[in-house]
């Protein structure tokens, strides 16, 4: 467990020229095709019958040649990206990642004196709007196979860690009020053992919420989405960092978002472990909190 200051001590860096030219193109973009929809009427191309998957995405065959090795890349890319991973986040989300979050959490019911787990940490940034709501670092607990992710993690929060995959959590049952994982659903190996794992590990009564990027429902959506991501990201995090690992993670996060099995997979699995009340909230049709209670 690290004893640095809390975040609440550390500024948030400025938006930069670059970053709000990207801003205004994609909300331009995005809106258009949001138009351009409704007079489209298209049927949902998305869910196919054989999509009925465990893993959240196949094999990506031009990253990894099978599932040993995916978790290996997966486990290294994070790792040699970690220093740059908040400032590609915020160019990427316009600087509103830490609301949304905070929101998403909120919704999902989240309450001061909750103890909460945050799975899949990386820096902190689901964990650090935990403890804003929570009030107190020593009840929010960050996990994260990545060491990389973790040591950044530590620079700004005050929390206890733990190094280890959402696969197999190494701690006893019934511990936590909620659980929290996002952006990192597309990184598990299948997702009803991992939704087994955070099941066990829950209060009955307790909360699980999963924040992820889902591919629109439809054709227009995704190709502008497509275009901005494996695109205009990439093209700004090569000017803004010049490291070509942090460009290879971020062309590889739309690739499993587009790979990534349909939304209702994701309901269907939070049910088949036992979570009632299973939701999936949306906004601009992208972003989606996933929650479920454990009965009790
Ligand atoms: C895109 S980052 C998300 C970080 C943070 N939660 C956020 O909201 O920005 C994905 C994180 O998932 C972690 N991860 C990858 N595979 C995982 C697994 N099987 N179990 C738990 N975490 C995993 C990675 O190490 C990385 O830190």
């Amino acid at each position: 467990m690290a004893h640095n200051p809390p975040y609440a001590a550390i500024g948030h860096p400025v938006t930069t020229a670059r970053e709000s030219a990207a801003r205004t193109l994609f909300i331009y973009g995005f809106l258009a095709g949001h138009l351009l929809e409704s007079f489209a009427m298209k049927n949902d191309t998305h869910i196919t019958p054989e999509n009925h998957v465990k893993a959240p995405h196949p094999i990506l065959k031009d990253y990894y040649e099978d599932e040993g090795a995916r978790k290996q890349f997966v486990r290294g890319i994070f790792d040699r990206t970690a220093q740059n991973y908040d400032r590609v986040e915020r160019m990427m989300a316009f600087g509103s990642g830490s609301w949304h979050r905070r929101q998403c959490l909120l919704k999902a019911g989240l309450k001061e004196g909750m103890e909460v787990l945050d799975v899949a940490m990386g820096t902190g940034l689901v964990a650090r709007e935990a403890i804003g709501i929570v009030g107190d670092p020593s009840k929010v607990i960050g996990l994260d196979p990545s060491a990389g992710m973790l040591a950044e993690a530590r620079k700004l929060l005050n929390v206890p860690t733990i190094q280890a995959m959402g696969e197999q959590l190494p701690v006893p049952a019934n511990q936590f009020d909620f659980l929290s994982m996002g952006y990192a659903l597309r990184h598990l190996s299948n997702l009803e053992q991992v939704f087994s794992e955070y099941f066990r590990v829950l209060k009955p009564g307790g909360t699980v919420c999963i924040l992820e990027i889902t591919r629109p429902k439809y054709k227009i959506s995704t190709l502008l989405l497509k275009a901005y991501m494996k695109g205009i990201v990439p093209l700004l995090t090569r000017l803004t960092t010049r490291h070509g690992e942090t460009v290879l993670l971020f062309e590889y996060y739309w690739d499993t978002i587009e790979a990534c099995v349909a939304p209702e997979k994701v309901l269907e699995a939070l049910r088949n472990v036992g979570f009632a009340e299973v939701t999936r909230r949306t906004e601009l049709s992208i972003f989606s909190a996933y929650t479920g209670k454990k009965p009790g």
